[in-house]
């Protein structure tokens, strides 16, 4: 009697059959990332609408793996408007940071790529396309333009180096200003002062792991506003510290995002911290945008079923409940999709139509979104407000 496979199971041929594909496939790509003097008009575009700092339209990002393509981010459309924060929500693996990591293209490569749409970035009197863009002319944009706040400050900080030196070589990188040893030293101590450390000098002289974990954190967030850059992507910069100090490095923040007049992408599965710090909300699952709109919108009329989970999953100060919700079953396998709806497994409010194609936007109102059959022909499910 045949043994059965077990899920997931891979035959030595297809094994190969995949490594060969993957091969083909970012062989091509990362030969077109390396080439050397591109032509500006190679990836110069033009933004949808001139007040946003960033669009992404469409993007595609793909890790090519042992056991197939993970496609980690498949089709996001959302934009960044200039001088707003943007919250981008969803649980755990549905591709948050990839999503981020993608406008400053550092996925992993090779395996992980861009392969289809544009992330436009506003450059003020022109725009640029990320996602064709050559890594020569990335290094320029990195740090200067766009910068990111890291989830763990511990892995970004080097353990060997005294805060001073790699806060000072991060101003170095990106001076245009020619400026002497002693003023670079001036403008780190000011950025430390800046992010509310009272000991700068001492600090300055201090190891990363002298510090607590709420002083490291405020060191990345100089390291990351250092060059003023026009965007910032918080990535769960707060989830590694207590809520007081949470609190704290919040408001800095949002503070120094008016004193530079950026804007903020943050991430966090914390939707208390999105309530306090988002204009926007975009909520994710598995790769795809479900539901896009204003924070009020989103907060006070959940439209998609995911959405009115994840608002039902949230404690409430006040409101007693023997059990908290959670919502039941888990993600689909990213190497293999389905062709419906992909929350539809999960959903108690499916109506006739979900197990048809996956759903289209539809709009419930000018900036407020939602993929859902429940939403089609302008029809509201009970639930909602
Ligand atoms: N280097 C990689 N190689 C292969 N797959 C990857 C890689 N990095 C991420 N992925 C996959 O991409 C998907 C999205 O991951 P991502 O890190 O964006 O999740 P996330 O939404 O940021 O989750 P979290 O809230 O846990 O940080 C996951 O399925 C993950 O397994
Ligand atoms: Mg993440």
């Amino acid at each position: 009697m045949a043994r059965k496979k077990p899920e997931g199971y891979l035959s030595a041929k297809d094994s190969r059959r995949i490594s060969r594909y993957n091969r083909k496939v970012t062989n091509a790509l990362e030969k077109q990332h390396k080439r050397k003097h591109v032509p500006e008009s190679e990836y110069l575009t033009q933004m949808k609408d001139p007040n946003n700092t960033v669009e992404f339209d469409n993007l595609h990002s793909y890790f090519f793996t042992d056991v197939g393509t993970v496609k980690a981010v498949d089709g996001v459309t959302f934009e960044v408007p200039t001088g707003k924060t943007v919250g981008v929500v969803g649980e755990s693996g549905c591709g948050k940071s990839v999503t981020s990591l993608s406008l400053m293209q550092l996925l992993q490569r090779p395996q992980g790529q861009i392969v289809e749409g544009e992330i436009r970035v506003n450059m003020g009197d022109k725009a640029y396309d990320i996602a064709k863009m050559p890594l020569e002319k990335m290094q320029e944009i990195r740090g200067n333009y766009i910068s990111m706040i890291f989830q763990e400050p511990m892995t970004a900080l080097n353990p060997v180096f005294r805060i001073g030196d790699q806060v000072d070589e991060v101003i170095k990188l990106h001076d245009k200003e020619n400026l002497s040893k002693h003023e670079i030293r001036e403008r780190t101590l000011k950025m430390l002062d800046m992010v509310g450390i009272a000991n700068t000098e001492g600090v300055y002289r201090m190891y990363p792991h002298e510090l607590s974990g709420g002083m490291r954190q405020r060191v990345m967030i100089a390291m990351a506003l250092a060059c003023s850059p026009r965007i910032i992507i918080a990535d769960e910069p707060t989830t590694a510290l207590d809520v007081t100090i949470q609190a704290q490095v919040l408001d800095l923040l949002r503070n120094l995002k008016d004193k530079i007049n950026s804007s903020i992408m943050f991430i966090t599965h914390d939707l208390g911290v999105i309530a306090e710090m988002a204009d926007y909300v975009v909520v994710m699952y598995a790769g795809r945008i479900v539901e896009k709109g204003t924070v009020e919108e989103i907060f006070a009329h959940p439209c998609h079923p995911y959405t009115i989970g994840l608002m039902a999953s949230k404690p409430v100060v006040g409101k007693q409940v023997d059990k908290l919700y959670a919502i039941p079953g888990k993600v689909p396998n990213p190497v293999n999709m389905p062709n419906y709806c992909y929350f539809k497994d999960r959903c108690e409010m499916c109506v006739e139509g979900c197990s048809g194609d996956y759903p289209h936007e539809v709009s419930v109102s000018p900036t407020h979104k939602v993929s859902c059959y429940r939403y089609y022909d302008g029809k509201v499910g009970e639930s909602n407000g």
